[in-house]
């Protein structure tokens, strides 16, 4: 077992309190182990994180030096409106700034969505296996949820989706490209969707990677969320940026969506170093582009790689891959552990909805390097030690 660092709340009876039942149906969103808790566990002095999708570049330098600057005024709350950053934000997606509300995290504007839109006795529709946090809108709400399965390729099945659309229905959300698999959907295809949907129906495309997508129609429907007013395009500085320990995302959509969610947002929702960090990072458009271009180079150099060691894996418009060794569910859990022992840390799939694969972020040319060569040599001793398992290239 891998080191916990103590009991959480969650793992204390909720009973102990008068709770609202919802509680127990509410899915826990398990992060994985942090990479102080790998180390401890398997003795290691250094370990290589491409576990949770995040950027493996430290902020830009001028960003870095505005947080320092924002340190001394810690004493005041933030702009609770976040206006700077949605003066940047309205004009670099060309729309009013009532069209915008920032969260902490675009995560939240998610959960918000569901406090805003869901009520007992109406339903989300999203996919699955998808992000994680969708499933929990319903549950905390004490709505239907429901899980369209995948197609084949591991994107959205968006006719079969629309097909669960009945009276009870308050949202559907569509993540594009998806987390786990990284498909991605064309905006053609996400926009004949909308025109078979009632048009006062929520609907939230969650676009949390879409810096990394290289298909020609990528930001297509940002600017169908100008014109169609149950859209909502939310987007995230936590990936592509790499800020996500500062928590900030934005949603841009109709004016129904975003005042639905500015009655549900709390005050003071994002914080002062995380506005003024997301700013100052949207005025670096060459430098970031420069560090998508890399990772998105490696995405193809390390998909490149796997294939010619017959690694079967999703192709993927993110900055993760999904890798499926094989059928046996216990393979991928046990690569995932030979991993964790060499210092590098992926994502068990099963905890994901995928069971038996293996979610790789995109790292540096170094560390994507260090992640092939072990990989490698890990997948080549366990299939050898598998008898049935075969190793062909994808
Ligand atoms: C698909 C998807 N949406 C949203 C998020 C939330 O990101 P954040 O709250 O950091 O903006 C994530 C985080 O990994 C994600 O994978």
């Amino acid at each position: 077992m891998l080191v916990r660092g103590g009991a959480t709340c969650h793992d204390r009876p909720v009973d102990e309190l008068r709770t609202s039942p919802r509680l127990e149906a509410i899915p826990r969103y398990e992060p994985g182990p942090t990479t102080a808790q790998v180390l401890a566990e398997f003795g290691l002095d250094e370990a290589v994180r491409l576990a949770s999708n995040e950027s493996p570049y430290s902020p830009l330098a001028e960003v870095e030096a505005v947080v320092s600057a924002g340190i001394g005024g810690l004493n005041r709350y933030p702009d609770g409106a976040a206006r700077s950053l949605i003066e940047v934000l309205a004009d670099r997606h060309g729309v009013d700034a009532e069209q915008i509300i920032v969260g902490n995290g675009s995560g939240e504007l998610i959960l918000l969505a569901g406090q805003a839109l869901l009520d007992p006795g109406t339903s989300i529709i999203h996919a699955e296996p998808s992000f994680a946090l969708y499933p929990q809108l319903a549950a905390a709400a004490g709505a239907r949820d429901v899980a369209v399965p995948l197609a084949a390729d591991g994107g959205h099945d968006l006719a079969t989706m629309a097909a669960h659309v009945d009276e009870t229905t308050r949202l559907v959300v569509i993540c594009n490209p998806n987390n786990p698999t990284g498909v991605y959907r064309s905006a053609e295809a996400i926009e004949a969707l909308l025109d078979d949907l009632p048009g006062d129906l929520a609907v939230l495309v969650d676009e949390a990677y879409n810096d990394f997508v290289t298909a020609p129609d990528s930001g297509r429907l940002m600017s169908l969320a100008r014109e169609r007013g149950n859209l909502l395009v939310t987007r995230t500085f936590s990936k592509a940026h790499g800020l996500c320990g500062l928590r900030v995302g934005y949603g841009v959509g109709g004016p129904g969506w975003t005042a639905a969610l500015q009655r549900v947002r709390p005050p003071f929702n994002t914080n002062a170093l995380g506005q003024a960090a997301a700013r100052e990072s949207l005025c670096h458009p060459a430098a970031l582009a420069e560090r998508v271009a890399t990772t998105i180079a490696e995405r193809e150099r390390v998909a490149a790689a796997l294939s010619s060691t017959g690694m079967p894996f999703t192709p993927s418009q993110g900055n993760f891959m999904l890798l499926t060794p094989g059928a046996d569910p216990g393979l991928g859990q046990r690569i995932h552990r030979r991993m964790l022992e060499r210092g590098i840390i992926l994502r068990d799939g099963t905890s994901l909805g995928c069971p038996g694969s293996l979610r790789v972020t995109v790292g540096t040319p170094a560390e994507n390097d260090r992640l092939l060569d072990e990989l490698a040599d890990v997948f080549a001793a366990e299939t050898a030690a598998t008898p049935g398992v075969e190793r062909t290239a994808s």
